[in-house]
């Protein structure tokens, strides 16, 4: 069991050093592209971060979520620090796919595509990344009372769809 977790955590981080380096390169690339650059300088732009995007941060990205998985059930981390983490997991995955958005922004939009600035999207990695590593890291204890009381008590709404059939 316990190499089991150690290799699924070294997959895990691996994984994540590729996913996270690129999320923070992927919008440095993209802005190297200006205004009046020629057709080959563009192409080489666009198909160096296309490829990087699908080849290599995108499968990283689900390597690391998967490995992050198995590892949720070999460590039992069904405690508030884990439900944080994932809160500021999901917005590293809204991250993610805004940036991918540009990406293809660039590759099948007619035209000289600029991409924005990379300084918030840079930055905003980077605090995701920090806040995740503070909580992953520190492992605080957080009181399951504090969440929202809308999350700790049942709603009694029914289910906006069909009830599966018994
Ligand atoms: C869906 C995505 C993810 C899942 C399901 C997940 C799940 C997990 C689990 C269950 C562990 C084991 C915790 C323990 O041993 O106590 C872990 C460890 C770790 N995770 Fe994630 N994780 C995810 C994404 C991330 C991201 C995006 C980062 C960083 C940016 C990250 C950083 C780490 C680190 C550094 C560790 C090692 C912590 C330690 O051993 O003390 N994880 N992850």
């Amino acid at each position: 069991m316990s190499l089991a977790i150690a290799l699924f955590k070294f997959g895990h981080i691996a994984a994540l050093l590729v996913w996270c380096a690129g999320l923070i390169a992927l919008p440095i690339m993209l802005a190297q592209h200006q205004h009046g650059d020629g057709q080959a300088r563009y192409a080489r732009v666009r198909k160096f971060t296309h490829y990087s995007y699908t080849r290599l941060v995108t499968p990283a990205a689900v390597i690391a979520v998967g490995a992050g998985i198995v590892l949720i059930f070999l460590r039992s981390t069904f405690v508030p620090w884990f439900f944080a983490k994932m809160a500021f997991v999901g917005a590293l995955v809204v991250l993610h796919a805004l940036i991918g958005g540009v990406v293809i922004r660039m590759g099948e939009e007619k035209g000289d595509v600029i991409a924005p600035r990379p300084f918030l999207p840079v930055a905003l990695v980077i605090a995701v990344i920090v806040a995740i590593l503070a909580l992953v890291l520190a492992k605080p204890v957080i009181s399951p009372g504090s969440a929202p009381e809308w999350l700790q008590s049942p709603r009694n709404k029914s289910l906006l769809v069909e009830e599966v059939p018994t």
